[in-house]
């Protein structure tokens, strides 16, 4: 396999496999590099798309798009990159331009809730000028497919769980507020042209890693969620994992959360991918949820981590974090139903494979000895 740079911002990574049929569909995947995005993408190669990634790099290395590469094999033919922030809609009028995407998935973002109630500006910038520009280049380029990255955050706090996709959306941080505007211009472009096929899809806890430890979550500065905050723990990054509260109504006083494989979450991309080329059912402008469905508590999943990784993890016990939810799972039924879809791992699976990724990359992708640096390692 060779990696080559252009020089221009755009990466072709081809591989020197002899598969003789290519690939039948395009697949332009923004945020391809982060956590979520990495994963997706090599499951989509494996499942025979080609995809095309478009990252800013603000939240990620360009060396997850090379070990996606590396794990992929022969598929890694089908991968390039583009160095593109969203906001910026000539760069991705280029994109679009030098090729003909059957559908988008929409990862690109920012994430961090604090970060967002300092910031607001700043997300509703990437998160909606940028969803915004996107979705006006797809029209222009008549690419009227889309899977977006929706959140549990458009649920906020409910009252009771398990969440299903009709409970009220009120979200309670502008990153919250993003993503369900996000979705309600989704639902008006379809309003306005029913030609559009658009999934949103509400992720619950991503967690883990890829089983093989080459990719993984790699967070700038300290991390807002729980498991890569447990994971910097563990590898001696930081002394302690404070936990938020622990006089909560949920089983052992400490939060409770439906934590779900970052496989099992890719897989469900392609599993939506599958329903929007599927053209003997109308889609319209449909939400699922991706979650397992099963409530976990801070302290279990603490538990259970220590159990992979063999660790102690010192825990302070802290003050509640504003804006928490005490309990929120969902009902995953509907993308099951329709989507022919269901998270196949639990806890133990996403503990390992977290603590795998973490013990080989105790630094995320930078880590100074990490195995494959040039993205020649081959699995
Ligand atoms: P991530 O930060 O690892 O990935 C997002 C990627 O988007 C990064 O590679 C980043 O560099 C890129 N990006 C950000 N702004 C960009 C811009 N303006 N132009 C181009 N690229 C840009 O986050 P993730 O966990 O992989 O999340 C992916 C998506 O899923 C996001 O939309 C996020 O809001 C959503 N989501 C994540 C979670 C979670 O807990 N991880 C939960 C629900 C929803
Ligand atoms: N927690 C701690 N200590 C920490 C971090 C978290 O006790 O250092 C607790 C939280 O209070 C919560 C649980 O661990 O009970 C999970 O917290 P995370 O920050 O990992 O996840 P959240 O459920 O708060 O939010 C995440 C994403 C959001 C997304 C939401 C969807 O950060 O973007 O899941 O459910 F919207």
């Amino acid at each position: 396999m060779a990696v080559n740079g252009t020089g221009n911002g755009a990466m072709a990574v081809n591989g020197t496999g002899n598969g003789t049929t290519g690939p039948s569909k395009t697949v332009l995947v923004t945020g391809g590099a982060g956590y979520i995005g990495s994963h997706a993408v090599l499951q989509l190669l494996a499942a025979g798309f080609r995809a095309v990634v478009v990252d800013s790099l603000g939240n990620s290395s360009e060396l997850a798009v090379r070990r996606v590469a590396a794990l992929a094999g022969e598929h890694a033919r089908n991968l390039s990159f583009h160095k593109v922030d969203i906001r910026d809609k000539d760069g991705l009028e280029k994109v679009f331009s030098s090729t003909r995407f059957d559908a988008v998935i929409h990862f690109a973002g920012l994430k961090a809730v604090g970060e967002s109630v300092q910031k607001p500006l700043l997300y509703y910038d990437h998160n909606i000028v940028g969803t915004i520009n996107l979705l006006e280049v797809m029209a222009a380029h008549g690419c009227k497919k889309l899977v977006f990255s929706s959140s549990a955050a458009v649920y906020g706090s409910p009252k009771n769980s398990p969440c299903t996709e009709e409970f009220p959306l009120t979200p309670h941080n502008p990153y919250g507020r993003t993503k369900l505007i996000a979705e309600e211009i989704c639902r008006d472009i379809y309003r306005s042209d029913p030609e559009w096929r658009i999934i949103l899809l509400r992720y619950f806890n991503p967690v883990g890693a890829h089983p093989s430890g080459y990719l993984g979550e790699d967070p700038r500065g300290t991390p807002n969620n729980l498991m890569p905050f447990v994971q910097q723990v563990a590898v001696g990054r930081r002394p302690s994992v404070t936990i938020f509260g622990n006089n909560y109504a949920t089983k052992d006083g400490t939060g409770v959360r439906d934590y779900i494989h970052v496989v099992d979450l890719a897989e469900g991309h392609v599993a939506a991918l599958r329903k929007l080329f599927d053209n003997s059912s109308n889609i319209g402008c449909e939400a699922y949820n991706l979650g397992t469905g099963k409530g976990t508590s801070v302290l279990e999943i603490v538990n259970e981590f220590e159990k992979a990784s063999g660790k102690k993890i010192p825990l302070v016990i802290g003050q509640r974090r504003p804006g928490d939810a005490e309990i929120l799972f969902s009902v995953a039924r509907k993308a099951e139903r329709e989507l022919n879809w269901k998270a196949k791992y639990g806890i133990t699976e996403m503990c390992r494979d977290q603590w795998n990724w973490a013990s080989k990359n105790p630094y995320g992708y930078e880590s100074p000895d990490s195995p494959k640096q040039n993205g020649s390692n081959s699995h």
